[in-house]
C-alpha cells in the first residue's frame, strides 16, 4: 500500500515529502477553503513539490461544468488527477476525461457497486470514505475489503484509495484489506511513525552510550 497525504497545506506536504514515503496528495474543497489560498496557485505549488498524483476536485455538479473545470485543472501540471464526485454526471465526466487521457479519482464512494461503476467508467482511482461510514455506525473498512475483492474477481485495475482516514488503525487495516493507497492527514502520518518502545529504546541506547567508562 502506498501513502498519500490528505491536505492542501504546503508546509505539511513539504515535511511529509521529506520523510521519503509520499506517493501523492489528495485535496478537497473543504481542505483548500481552510487554507484561504487561490486554488490553482496552490496546486502549482503542490505539484512543484510532489511528483506523484495530486488530486484536485471539481466544484461543478453538471457534466459540462465538470469537464471544463477538470481540463483547466489538468492543464496546471501533468501529475494532476481530476477528482470527481460519485454521481451520474460525475460518471459521464470520468468517461470523457479517460477518453482524453486525464486521470480521475472518484470521490465520496460509500458502496462497492459505486466503486464498480466508477471503475467501469474508467476511473484511475476510487476513494471509499472510511471515517465517514464509521461516523454513521457502518464499518468503513468492510467497504475497502468488498471493493478489493470485487476488483480482484473482475480483474479491475482501478486503484483503491482508502480515504477519510482518522487514526493509525485505519491505515493498518486498510493495508491488510487490500487498499492500494491510503490518503492520510499529516497528524496521522506522524502518529504512525511513533511507538513508545522506539522512544524508550533510543533513550536507553543514548544513556548507555553516555555512561560508558
Ligand atoms: C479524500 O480524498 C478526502 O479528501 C478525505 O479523505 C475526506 O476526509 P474527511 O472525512 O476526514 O473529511
Amino acid at each position: 500500500m502506498k501513502f498519500f497525504i490528505d491536505t492542501a497545506n504546503l508546509t505539511e506536504i513539504k515535511e511529509a515529502n521529506e520523510y521519503g514515503i509520499l506517493a501523492g496528495v489528495t485535496t478537497n474543497p473543504s481542505l483548500v477553503a481552510k487554507e484561504g489560498v487561490d486554488f490553482h496557485t496552490r496546486l502549482k505549488e503542490i505539484t512543484a513539490v510532489v511528483s506523484g498524483s495530486v488530486s484536485a476536485e471539481v466544484i461543478a455538479l453538471d457534466f459540462e461544468g465538470m469537464f471544463k473545470e477538470g481540463k483547466e485543472l489538468a492543464a496546471i501540471a501533468p501529475n494532476i488527477t481530476v477528482k470527481v464526485p460519485m454521481t451520474t454526471e460525475g460518471l459521464k465526466a470520468v468517461r470523457a476525461f479517460t477518453d482524453i487521457g486525464i486521470k480521475t479519482n472518484v470521490t465520496l464512494v460509500f458502496s462497492a457497486v459505486q466503486a464498480l461503476l466508477a471503475a467501469r467508467a474508467g476511473a484511475t482511482y476510487v476513494s471509499p470514505f472510511i471515517g465517514r461510514l464509521d461516523d454513521i455506525g457502518q464499518n468503513g473498512l468492510d467497504l475497502v475489503s468488498e471493493i478489493a475483492e470485487m476488483f480482484f474477481i473482475h480483474n479491475i485495475e482501478t486503484e483503491i484509495i482508502a480515504a477519510s482516514v482518522r487514526h493509525p488503525m485505519h491505515v493498518h487495516e486498510a493495508a491488510m484489506k487490500g487498499a492500494h493507497i491510503a490518503t492520510i492527514p499529516f497528524k496521522v502520518i506522524n502518529q504512525l511513525v511513533k511507538h513508545p518502545l522506539t522512544d524508550q529504546g533510543i533513550e536507553k541506547f543514548l544513556e548507555d552510550w553516555n555512561n560508558q567508562k
